[in-house]
């Protein structure tokens, strides 16, 4: 891994300089753990939200889809343990500079790292985030950003009960923002203040939560190979109890080697029935399942496989991030699956100035985009620049209109140049074969 030291700035530079991801609020000084997914970015972010959604519910018949809202009433974080101990980190405090620290990421614990301050006393500090609901001066309520989803599916489960009628074992789902005031956002896009998350929550009978379990290790698997991050670097963690959150009794974490370390990429928990119960308990809501056909009722257990988007987008960009040599010449691209990258194909005339294949080009371009939307155009600079522009924001193919596209050589005439990203080979292909080509691909 030592080789790889700088290959978090190479990616951070490469991120800002191409638009996939700027500071938040950057021309103010930048608000720290915030930022902000540009053109490339929000298109790539968007295509995994899409995949995964595609995944984990529109093709399958056992799980339902939920957008809640960001903000919840103290009343649910109460009931699910998130503002008691469970939901803190370790925290010392500079008595100098008044630095905020993760006490388990410092060495050492009595000198400050930043100014060389005496270090305070540890202690538990709450990562919820707390806003302040209602318009009228004195009425406020506190409420509280989101530090997870799944509190959403939970006090919905009886809404869904009621208007879906759904047979167990069945899931929620939901992707959404998340927030967190973490001591110490750092390393990029991995821990940060707000984040897109995915995750749902996996109703079950008590009895099958161990082979439940199992299936979604598998699952979780599946999807890490199909969005494209390099399986070889992803690890399972079986949680210690300790180290377990506190509405867990089981906990296998999916740890990827990041070139900062080996860190949290995403989590299954088995949840028992801990959260259900809770908010029967506080609220005063049934939250049991009734099997009418078995005469039973009883509070479901949850098995919740959960996917931080962020860290996702990390991961990827890490394992796609490669630098090689094509024609003598050094270049870095993204190696990106055709599934999740934010260009599938770029169309150019091989020389700007020729109307005739402009013209041409951009009937192609035109053809492409209605069939293919993530298609660009692009006729800067000469047609080596143009490649390694794509190159580097992963776009899986180019196409050259040239003057054989137009019937120099006759039997060669409507036909295009198609470029591959990773070998930098060409072919020649028919027009009318171009779009379905291509569509196969990005399946
Ligand atoms: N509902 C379960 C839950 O919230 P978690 O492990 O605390 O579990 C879920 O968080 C996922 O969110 C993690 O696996 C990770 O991918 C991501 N995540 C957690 N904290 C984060 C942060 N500060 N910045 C970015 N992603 C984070």
């Amino acid at each position: 891994m030592e080789k790889e030291n700088n290959k978090l700035e190479k990616i951070v530079a490469l991120c800002k300089r191409r638009g996939f991801v700027f500071q938040g609020s950057e021309i103010y000084g930048g608000l720290a753990g915030t930022w902000d997914f540009g053109h490339l970015g929000s298109k790539l972010s968007h295509n995994i939200k899409e995949l995964w959604w595609n995944r984990f519910v529109e093709s399958r018949d056992d799980m339902y889809g939920l957008e809640a809202s960001s903000m919840m009433p103290e009343s649910v974080w109460k009931a699910s343990g998130h503002l008691g101990e469970g939901f803190t980190d370790p925290m010392i405090e500079c008595t100098k500079c008044k630095r905020r620290f993760r006490a388990d990421h410092l060495e050492d614990k009595v000198k400050c790292p930043e100014c060389g301050g005496k270090l305070g006393e540890e202690r538990k500090f709450n990562t919820m985030f707390p806003v302040s609901v209602g318009s009228a001066a004195g009425s406020a309520n506190t409420a509280y950003l989101r530090g997870e989803l799944a509190q959403a599916m939970f006090v919905n489960f009886r809404n869904y009960m009621d208007t879906e009628r759904p047979k167990l074992p069945f899931g929620i789902a939901q992707i959404g923002r998340a927030y967190r005031n973490e001591i110490a956002a750092r390393d990029f896009i991995f821990r940060v203040r707000e984040w897109n998350l995915a995750e749902f929550e996996y109703f079950v009978r008590e009895k099958d939560w161990e082979e439940t379990f199992e299936m979604w290790r598998k699952e979780m698997w599946a999807w890490i190979e199909e969005v494209g991050i390099d399986k070889d670097k992803v690890h399972e963690l079986e949680v210690a109890p300790e180290d377990r959150a506190h509405y867990s009794k089981r906990t296998v974490d999916f740890e990827y080697d990041f070139s900062f370390g080996r860190k949290e990429l995403y989590g299954l928990a088995y949840r028992t029935d801990f959260d259900l119960s809770n908010h029967a308990k506080h609220s005063g809501v049934d939250m049991s399942y009734a099997d009418q056909e078995a005469g039973e009722k009883f509070v479901p257990h949850v098995i919740e496989p959960t996917f931080g988007l962020g860290r996702t987008m990390l991961a990827i960009l890490d394992s796609a991030f490669t630098e090689d040599e094509l024609g003598g010449e050094p270049r870095t691209y993204l190696k990106l699956s055709s599934k999740i990258a934010p260009v599938k194909a770029a169309v150019f005339p091989l020389l700007k100035n020729k109307p005739e294949l402009v013209e041409k080009a951009r009937e192609v371009y035109k053809m492409l985009k209605k069939e293919i939307p993530q298609v660009v155009w692009d006729d800067n600079g000469n047609i080596g620049k143009r490649y390694r522009r794509q190159d580097e924001i992963g776009t899986p193919f180019c196409i050259t209109i040239d003057f054989d596209t137009l019937g120099e050589k006759p039997e060669l005439k409507d036909t295009v140049t198609l470029r591959h990203r990773d070998t930098g080979e060409q072919e020649r292909l028919l027009l009318s074969e171009l779009a379905n080509f291509i569509s196969e691909k990005i399946k």
